[in-house]
């Protein structure tokens, strides 16, 4: 039987070519904030200070306004987000840095790219997240074998859902540790009445296209409540400058944010809790659907996610995934390996089996068609279309 003919789904007759449905889609927000958008990068064609001109200040205080104090600092990607504050730690030869294994390579690359050692550590199951016990069982560990010196933790909320930070403070705080956390996924989510860019010394956000809130280009932050940090991550960000662009006071780097950038993020800054309202109105109707059938997202009674993604936890995910593509809808694997398992990482690494839970999510993950923009309608043809693909195995 070929899966197209084992899953025609309710309301999609069988060889019916429906419309491919995006798994983003940036062109029906820019249909909507076209006039904005196009206005302010007129105007900086206008000014021409495409280097740190107006509007990248204009959006630090947008973003740490929104985020509900402290500074942002506006940067060129969300990978150097990261990097700048371990940078400004003094992080580097010889120093551990503990971060999940369930996440992006970009959070594993920095501390390798600063001389540092990444340690993974396991999730939790209920989360997707860093579990605090897996972290204090690494740290126990580190400081046993005596090779590293324990100095930082990088936390991520992964597709957007908060981590456990309160826990995770308590550890970092017990043990010294730097606590940053890695909002690539999560910038606009809330924990309790606290919103991400406030839930850690410093959090690193990433602008990439795809995000919740994304530019045109590459762009990213970091949030700090902590003004000398910010100082120093502006500072670093344009060559280590000092008192002006001459006075060279700390080896630095070209992390800068394109004015540009700044002006796309701008106009959609004027959206974005609309949309994030939208993306929770997705991943609502997605559960409503969905429930019984798949393993739903993980949610947290006090938090509010950013939803950059919705993933599934399915059986057979590999065969779910391409009877979905042979009906036009597109669904992606983040992540099809957990990062201690990953070639590049394997030295860092105890190898297959130390890190179970994160090696099981990766069998079963599955990604579905996630914007604030999908209606009613694309959402009941994707649910249908997952429940008989799905099904059909069964
Ligand atoms: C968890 C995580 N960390 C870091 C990054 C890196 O962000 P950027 O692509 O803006 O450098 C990403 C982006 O995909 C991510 O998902």
């Amino acid at each position: 039987m070929s899966a197209k003919s084992s899953i025609a789904p309710a309301g999609l007759a069988q060889g019916a070519s429906a419309a491919a449905i995006p798994f983003v889609d940036l062109q029906a927000q820019y249909r909507r904030i076209k006039s904005s958008v196009d206005a302010r990068i007129a105007r900086i064609l206008d000014h021409g200070r495409f280097i740190l001109g107006p509007e990248v200040a204009e959006l630090e205080a947008a973003l740490a306004r929104f985020a509900g104090g402290g500074e942002a600092v506006g940067v060129a990607s969300g990978t150097e987000a990261l990097r700048l504050p371990l940078m400004a730690e003094g992080i580097g030869l010889g120093d551990a840095v503990f971060l999940p294994a369930f996440t992006f390579t970009a959070t594993a690359e920095v501390p390798v790219a600063i001389g540092a050692s990444p340690v993974f550590v396991d999730v939790e199951a209920a989360s997707f997240n860093l579990d605090p016990a897996s972290l204090e069982r690494a740290i126990a560990d580190v400081k046993r074998a005596g090779r590293l010196k324990p100095r930082a933790v990088i936390v991520v909320d992964l597709f957007g859902l908060p981590a456990d930070y309160a826990r995770i403070a308590e550890i970092c705080q017990r043990e010294n540790l730097f606590l940053l956390a890695d909002a690539a996924q999560s910038f606009g989510a809330r924990l309790g009445n606290v919103r991400v860019g406030c839930l850690a010394p410093a959090t690193a956000a990433s602008f990439f296209p795809s995000k919740p809130l994304g530019c045109y280009g590459d762009g990213g932050a970091i949030l700090t409540g902590d003004p000398e940090r910010a100082a120093v991550y502006r500072s670093l960000r344009m060559h280590g400058a000092g008192a002006d662009r001459y006075d060279i006071v700390r080896i630095g780097t070209n992390a800068r944010l394109d004015t540009i950038q700044a002006a796309v993020l701008l106009a959609k800054l004027e959206i974005f809790a609309d949309e994030l309202a939208s993306r929770e109105r997705v991943a609502r109707t997605y559960d409503r659907l969905l429930a019984g059938k798949v393993g739903l997202p993980p949610r947290h009674a006090d938090a509010a996610s950013a939803w950059a993604q919705y993933c599934i936890l399915i059986d057979a995910r590999d065969r779910v995934k391409a009877e979905l593509e042979v009906h036009g809808v597109p669904s992606a694997i983040y992540y099809p390996k957990p990062l201690h398992l990953q070639p590049a990482y394997a030295r860092y690494g105890d190898g297959e089996g130390s890190l179970p839970v994160a090696e099981q999510l990766c069998e079963r993950i599955l990604a579905l068609p996630m914007h604030p923009y999908l209606d009613e309608p694309t959402i009941g043809r994707i649910a249908a279309t997952v429940a008989a693909a799905v099904a059909a195995g069964a």
